[in-house]
């Protein structure tokens, strides 16, 4: 039934948007121009404000909000979660305010607003732009539905530091992985057409640099050379402009001691002379009032002057720009056509979304978490796993086995959900025990520890006991998802709590260990490796993750997931990324010395001159592009289509991939380039391609990639894009350690 309803939504919502075809360019900037020339100072300066509200506030929706609206003083809310209050703001708008102009109703619908999809960094560990869009095309017909017309995601931000609480949120440290997913998210929440009362104005965020927090301690500064910045960080953000994003959001941080909301260079010269964005930018919470305690603001009027004098559109939540832009324009300190530009960007959106002519919500809450949304969550959670470690191929098991289904995260529906789900409901999330009841499956569940922090060892006893009567111990522990997200970064990133102590304890039964991690970030394991059979990585898996857990325990399906960062040994080697460079003294493996083989006393000497760390060394635990399946496979026949690449030529590179194992299965086969010698040095390894593959067990298939001048280039210190003549080694393999290799030449 719930099929035949969604099939019904969306014939109504594809025709209701054919019926407010989108305004073609001339007549929607004729219609800006008009509004403009119309609105008092006042209502200009009201269009930038972004004005929040609590979400858990309840009552009456206070009188002087609905004559702020009424006035024309505010612009667009966020988190007005009650319906009726978003109903009656808005017809104030439209009905009673002087010029009639819309508000816009955000929120952070991150990944999923009913239904809860697996956290953005596993989503990228699915490397499937589908399943991306698949995840904010249905974030956005049920947001929608509430009123909620603008998402603050995707957020962009490249992360190489797992101690970051926002690594959660992140597409990972690949620029090329995270451009192709950031498209794939916009599209997803703006659907087909703008004005479809389905769609969400996206909003690429934390323009820029918020992942570069030293440290990893969020907030924290950020030092980012020109290289990096055009090479590393604002790969994704370009791309979503290409697709189309309506807004950005700044960062909270500074970059190079220009905190982002008032970096005039980013927000007009990069954003929107070289990308050529149209819409509109966003502060971050409070963040142009932040740029005081930056140190760069002197107070708040300074403040509003060098936000809305860089570009900065809309203020969240502070009131910088609402109390003194009126004073800034009297002393000269702005000037009206700035204002009159940066409202002018606003109502070009608010047009574009068709918000005049439909101004309000249609309902369409029949469709939460209907049967199609919730079997896309269950395919994410599926392509997003990755296996980590799987001795003897003890996954999958037999569902005769007798499981001890034990740890803090088993049964914990509030906590599977992840970092940003507000909205998600505890009582619709399928926890792997939820499943193993209902399938009647051959189990014994003893929790152990309570919640992932605890410390306490009272029920260990239990959880020994059932572990003895098992075949199998299904271990399912992690973080709760309070540990990472916003202001929730981590020294150590180990798992927290006794869960390490209770695993080791468990194998001292003797019987196998299945690790099922569910966290916000890599978890460092080096502590229990040992101790368990197989690691399954399920990240935060959202409201589906009990069945897509039970699916690939089983082998019903096969965890398809490869990691989107580099998975550390210990916290101390963070940051940590595969495309780092090479130095002066890479590590020569045969000559490193482990602290240990030093002999006491011994003469002082440089141990190798290479750069490593004398305790663990110089490799993570796992390389970026990483993941197991439950078959093997084998490359083969890398070839060229000619030992060079000309300036206006192509290369094409093909590999034969083998499925050798006895399963069907599937891998992702990744590309990655390397500039032997640049006009600044270049990392060890770019990726520049990657494909799924799947195949039977014995079938091979030839995969071809193709490569042109412009995937090799790259910008220097001096901002300038291109490539030098040259040697270029390639690789085609399974991760980014390893792979069948070639050289070619751009002559
Ligand atoms: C602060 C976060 O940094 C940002 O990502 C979020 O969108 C806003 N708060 C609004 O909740």
């Amino acid at each position: 039934m719930k099929k035949i309803y969604t099939l019904v939504c969306i014939i109504v919502f594809t025709l209701i948007a054919c019926e407010t075809e989108q305004k073609p360019t001339n007549e929607l900037e004729a219609k800006v121009s008009e509004l403009l020339s119309k609105m008092t100072l006042d209502e200009k300066i009201g269009q930038l404000n972004l004005r929040g509200t609590s979400s858990r506030v309840k009552g009456k929706l206070p009188d002087s909000l609905k004559q702020a609206v009424r006035d024309g003083k505010i612009g667009a809310f966020l988190n007005v979660s009650n319906t009726d209050y978003v109903d009656e703001l808005q017809r104030i708008a439209v009905e009673e305010s002087p010029n009639k102009i819309p508000l816009i109703f955000a929120r952070d619908v991150i990944h999923g607003y009913k239904t809860i999809f697996p956290i953005p960094l596993a989503m990228a560990a699915s490397w499937d732009a589908q399943v991306a869009e698949n995840s904010s095309r249905v974030a956005a017909v049920e947001g929608a539905s509430f009123g909620i017309r603008w998402t603050f995601a995707p957020m962009l931000d490249i992360a190489r530091d797992s101690r970051w609480g926002r690594i959660a949120e992140s597409p990972g440290e690949d620029p090329y992985l995270a451009a192709k997913l950031s498209k794939a998210y916009v599209k997803g929440f703006q659907g087909d057409s703008l004005n479809d009362p389905t769609s969400m104005i996206a909003c690429a965020k934390h323009f820029i640099g918020y992942g570069a927090a030293i440290g990893g301690r969020d907030y924290n500064t950020a030092v980012i050379s020109d290289a990096q910045l055009h090479n590393i960080y604002l790969p994704p953000f370009k791309s979503a402009v290409e697709a189309g994003t309506q807004t950005f959001m700044t960062a909270f941080n500074e970059m190079n001691g220009i905190p982002a909301s008032g970096d005039r260079r980013l927000l007009t010269n990069v954003l929107r002379e070289d990308f050529g964005f149209d819409g509109f930018v966003v502060s971050d919470w409070d963040a142009v009032k932040e740029m005081i305690p930056h140190g760069f603001a002197q107070d708040q009027k300074h403040a509003a002057e060098l936000s809305l004098n860089a570009g900065l559109n809309m203020e969240m939540t502070s009131k910088t720009f609402e109390t003194y832009t009126k004073e800034l324009l009297e002393e000269g300190k702005i000037t009206k056509a700035k204002i009159n530009s940066l409202v002018a960007d606003i109502l070009r959106v608010k047009l574009r979304m068709g918000l005049f002519e439909k101004p309000f919500r249609v309902d369409n809450s029949n469709n939460l978490y209907a049967a199609a949304h919730l079997e896309m969550a269950k395919e994410a959670a599926i392509k997003s796993s990755v296996l980590l470690k799987n001795e003897n191929n003890i996954l999958p098991l037999n569902n005769k086995t007798n499981i001890a289904v034990i740890g803090p995260l088993a049964d914990k529906p509030r906590e599977q959900l992840g970092t940003w789900s507000f909205d998600g409901d505890g009582k619709y999330t399928r926890t792997p025990v939820n499943v193993f009841h209902d399938k009647n499956a051959n189990y014994t569940f003893v929790e152990g520890l309570a919640y992932s922090r605890d410390q306490s060892t009272k029920d260990f006893s239990k959880a020994i006991a059932a572990a003895k009567k098992s075949d199998v111990i299904l271990f399912i522990g992690g973080e709760e998802a309070i540990l990472s997200g916003e202001a929730h970064s981590r020294a150590d990133i180990n798992l927290p709590g006794a869960q390490e102590q209770l695993i080791k304890a468990l194998a001292k039964t003797g019987k196998p260990i299945v690790l099922v991690i569910m966290a916000g970030r890599p978890i460092t394991v080096g502590n229990i490796i040992d101790d368990v059979d197989a690691i399954l990585m399920t990240w935060h898996p959202g409201t589906m993750g009990g069945p897509a857990i039970y699916d690939m325990i089983f082998g019903v399906a096969e965890p398809s997931g490869r990691l989107p960062v580099t998975w550390p040994k210990v916290a101390g080697q963070l940051p940590l990324f595969y495309n780092h460079k090479n130095t002066g003294r890479p590590v020569i493996p045969e000559e490193f010395v482990q602290m240990d083989s030093i002999p006491i006393g011994a003469w002082q000497s440089s141990l190798g001159n290479t750069s490593h760390y004398l305790d663990i060394g110089y490799l993570p635990q796992y390389p970026f592009g990483y993941g197991l399946s439950y078959t093997t496979f084998e490359y083969s026949d890398l070839t060229l289509s000619s030992n060079a690449i000309s300036e206006k030529g192509t290369l094409t590179v093909k590999v034969t991939v083998k499925n050798t194992g006895k399963r069907k299965g599937s891998d992702i086969a990744q590309l990655y380039v390397q500039d032997v010698v640049g006009r600044i040095t270049r990392p060890v390894r770019e990726l520049k391609g990657y494909q799924s593959v799947s195949l039977q067990p014995n079938e091979s298939k030839e995969i071809m990639f193709t490569l042109s001048l412009d995937d090799l280039k790259y910008y220097d210190n001096q901002e300038e894009f291109g490539v030098e003549k040259g040697v270029f080694n390639v690789w085609i393999g399974q991760h980014s350690a390893t792979g069948k290799t070639a050289k070619f030449s751009y002559e």
